[in-house]
């Protein structure tokens, strides 16, 4: 074991700090320095390129966790993209007209989607899966919505969250807090279990004639089963209700464009976000004519959805990866992970699932105290100069940086194969408070 104490650098103190005066400290649930290894993460970043990352005391570590939390498919500061941005930049990111570049991103999403006819565009992808959900309830005039999946933080979608009162809010999906979203939404969102023909089928039973969507990610810890796709189109088909796939984690990650397309799966709305602007702000959402229309019969309007970086970004991402074919190369990656961490399950003894598809893995460890030895394993990699954590986004720039992260993880797993035999408690070998964990996903 490397008793070598992780020295708290000026990111970690800027993110104490950061605690004073922004509730949470940062804006993204994934992104708290608390999910990871508190008190000793280095929370700041000064620059990026590739898959290196260095801190606010020029320390450099190698992402091999989130990844810009899965936005950087192309690694991040791709020279393309960023040359792209400068160029946006330059010409005038807002004026009192509009980008073309909006027109010209609209007939790139429609060629690689041809099922859809029509675009909208927000900035980041909660918003974007708010307006596809006013545009199916403006559409259908109808109020309920059913979903599986993570969607963002917004009401229509936290409100499934509320229970019939306040002691037992929150117990649906832990973590994600519902306080402050209206009691009145109560029973508007209705979850159901990713790839459960049965629940879907007696839920949209009962629900099925206030429904005015369906919405699900296409794809995320488990492949669909075929029935699954089958039952939902001819659901919700038969009874008129829209159906919406998120694509804002699954898009342009194993194929360029929506992973429905992987599956033949025609959705009436799809919602992009993430992966296909390789960190710059950007979500759109793709329809079909006769529901999109529906957009302007509601007010669905904002400055910042006009601006012109994310636009350039977008158009440069999704052309670099046609172009470079990032798909194979980051399902490559992700394949050479998952088959190293099977090997360092059975080689190590610590028993855990590989979950996901290759471009995004996790490692289902279920043990009581998971927690405590995920802090252990971030601990250790950070040392060793890694950005870790139980799950791995697969990008261009990992090539080649794979077998030595599979060896450091191999190292420290058999020492976490001890720890468990031992009934030693994994807590004293930490040199902080143990992780937070992250919310429940219904998927
Ligand atoms: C499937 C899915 N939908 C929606 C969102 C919300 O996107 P954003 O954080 O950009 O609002 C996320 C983000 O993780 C996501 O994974």
């Amino acid at each position: 074991m490397n008793k070598t104490p992780i020295e708290v650098g000026n990111s970690q103190a800027l993110y104490q700090r950061a605690k004073q005066l922004i509730p949470g400290g940062t804006q993204l649930l994934s992104k708290r320095p608390e999910m990871f290894l508190p008190d000793l993460w280095p929370a700041y970043y000064s620059e990026a390129k590739g898959c290196k990352v260095t801190d606010l005391d020029g320390k450099e570590y190698i992402d091999v966790g989130l990844m810009g939390v899965g936005t950087n498919l192309l690694g991040f500061c791709d020279e393309d993209v960023d040359n792209a941005v400068i160029k946006a930049v330059r010409q005038g990111t807002n004026t009192t007209l509009n980008s073309p570049e909006e027109v010209e991103l609209a007939e790139l999403m429609l060629d690689l989607h041809p099922w859809a006819e029509m675009v909208r565009y927000t900035r980041t992808g909660g918003e974007a899966m708010a307006v596809a959900v006013r545009i199916a309830r403006a559409s259908t005039g109808k109020d309920k919505v059913m979903f599986c999946g993570y969607h963002g933080w917004h009401d229509w979608y936290i409100s499934s969250n509320l229970a019939d009162d306040k002691l037992g809010d929150g117990h649906l999906i832990p973590g994600l807090e519902p306080n402050g979203v209206p009691r009145a939404l109560l029973n508007s969102s209705i979850p159901f279990t990713y790839n459960d023909v049965q629940d879907f089928a007696d839920k949209i039973e009962k629900h099925g004639k206030d429904m005015a969507a369906v919405v699900m990610e296409s794809v995320r810890n488990f492949e669909p089963n075929a029935d699954f796709f089958a039952a939902v189109r001819a659901e919700t088909t038969k009874r008129g209700i829209i159906l919406i796939v998120d694509e804002i984690t699954a898009g342009f990650r194993m194929n360029i464009g929506g992973a429905h397309l992987r599956y033949n799966l025609e959705p009436d709305i799809a919602v992009f976000g993430k992966a296909f602007s390789n960190g710059y702000p950007m979500a759109a959402i793709i329809g079909k004519k006769q529901f999109m229309e529906a957009a302007q019969t509601s007010f669905i309007s904002s400055l910042f959805w006009t601006e012109r970086i994310g636009l350039a970004a977008t158009l440069a991402t999704i052309k670099k990866m046609q172009k470079v074919d990032s798909p194979a190369r980051v399902i490559a990656v992700g394949e050479e992970v998952q088959a190293g961490w099977k090997k360092i399950s059975a080689s190590t003894g610590v028993d855990f699932k590989v979950l996901g598809f290759p471009a995004i893995s996790a490692m289902g460890i279920s043990h009581p105290k998971v927690l405590a030895y995920k802090t252990y394993y971030i601990q250790e990699m950070l040392k060793r100069g890694y950005l870790a954590t139980i799950a791995f986004y697969a990008s261009c720039a990992h090539e080649g940086y794979v077998p030595d992260y599979l060896r450091h993880t191999e190292e420290i797993f058999g020492e976490i194969g001890e720890l468990m035999k031992s009934d030693a408690d994994p807590a004293s070998f930490l040199q902080g408070p143990q992780c937070h964990a992250g919310f429940a996903r219904l998927t």
